[in-house]
């Protein structure tokens, strides 16, 4: 069952994803090397408890930390840790709250101190990804446009999208249906509907798309050891185009 938001509801996902968005804002403003993942992972759960919201991942099937942090060739789920941070490294954020019943899911990925070109490449070409899945976003296009979009733009720099983890529905719970796969075919899946919220997240690696699950249950990595980048916004399809509801107030920056 896909539920379809009204105009109010969507407002409610907005209020939830602003607080996502300035979460990320300021985490970014502090990641530097010398940063543990435990110190990252306390400041994001103070920050939804500071704006009267929850942070949706802590406790989620047991998820035991308030953000997902995921280093290098981490694809996503990394649960922080004592790993301190070193120049080099490229840190994937992925961050949820709840507010009022209603949540926002949004992620970035961060160069730490002095990246190699590879890595920032990487970066780049995975933010854009989402930006092309958004532009495709819109009512009367299906899931396979947003999905074939995103695949072709990374595939055209011999980056792999991962298929083992995929975008999904998203508002009265964190993972609603439809799933958005970051791979598939135009014209194919179901048709986006006005009220549709979406949360669309490309996962890229720079080698083959394979991941694998460590034994802690979460933490996915690349089966070859590439490096992996991660974005994500949560999107409502609207009559006037996809409306991001992840951005952050810039007003407070
Ligand atoms: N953004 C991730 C997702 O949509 C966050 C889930 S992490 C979890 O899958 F811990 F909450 F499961
Ligand atoms: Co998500």
């Amino acid at each position: 069952m896909i539920y379809l938001k009204s105009d109010a509801e969507i407002e409610k996902i907005q209020n939830a994803g602003r607080i996502v968005g300035n979460a990320l804002q300021e985490l970014k403003r502090i990641i530097e090397p010398g940063i543990s993942l435990l110190e990252i992972d306390k400041i994001a759960e103070d920050f939804a408890y500071k704006n009267k919201a929850k942070p949706a991942f802590k406790g989620y099937h047991s998820y035991p930390a308030s953000i997902c942090l995921s280093v290098n060739n981490v694809v996503v789920h990394g649960i922080p840790n004592n790993y301190v941070l070193k120049s080099g490294d490229i840190l994937g954020l992925d961050y949820g709250i709840e507010l009022e019943g209603y949540f926002g899911d949004s992620a970035i990925t961060v160069p730490v101190g002095d990246v190699s070109p590879e890595s920032l490449q990487l970066i780049e070409v995975t933010r854009r990804s989402l930006e092309i899945g958004i532009e495709n976003a819109t009512m009367g296009s299906r899931i396979g446009d947003i999905s074939y979009s995103i695949q072709h733009y990374v595939e055209s720099f011999s980056y792999s999208v991962v298929r083992n983890f995929v975008g999904h529905g998203i508002g009265k719970k964190l993972h609603e249906e439809p799933p958005v796969p970051n791979y598939g075919l135009k014209g194919k899946g179901i048709k986006l509907e006005r009220g549709m919220v979406l949360a669309l997240e490309p996962m890229v690696n720079a080698g083959g798309p394979e991941t694998l699950v460590l034994a802690d249950g979460w933490t996915a990595v690349t089966k070859d050891g590439s490096l992996s980048a991660h974005f994500e916004h949560t999107v409502a399809i609207t009559k006037n185009g996809p409306r991001i509801l992840t951005h952050p107030d810039l007003s407070l920056s």
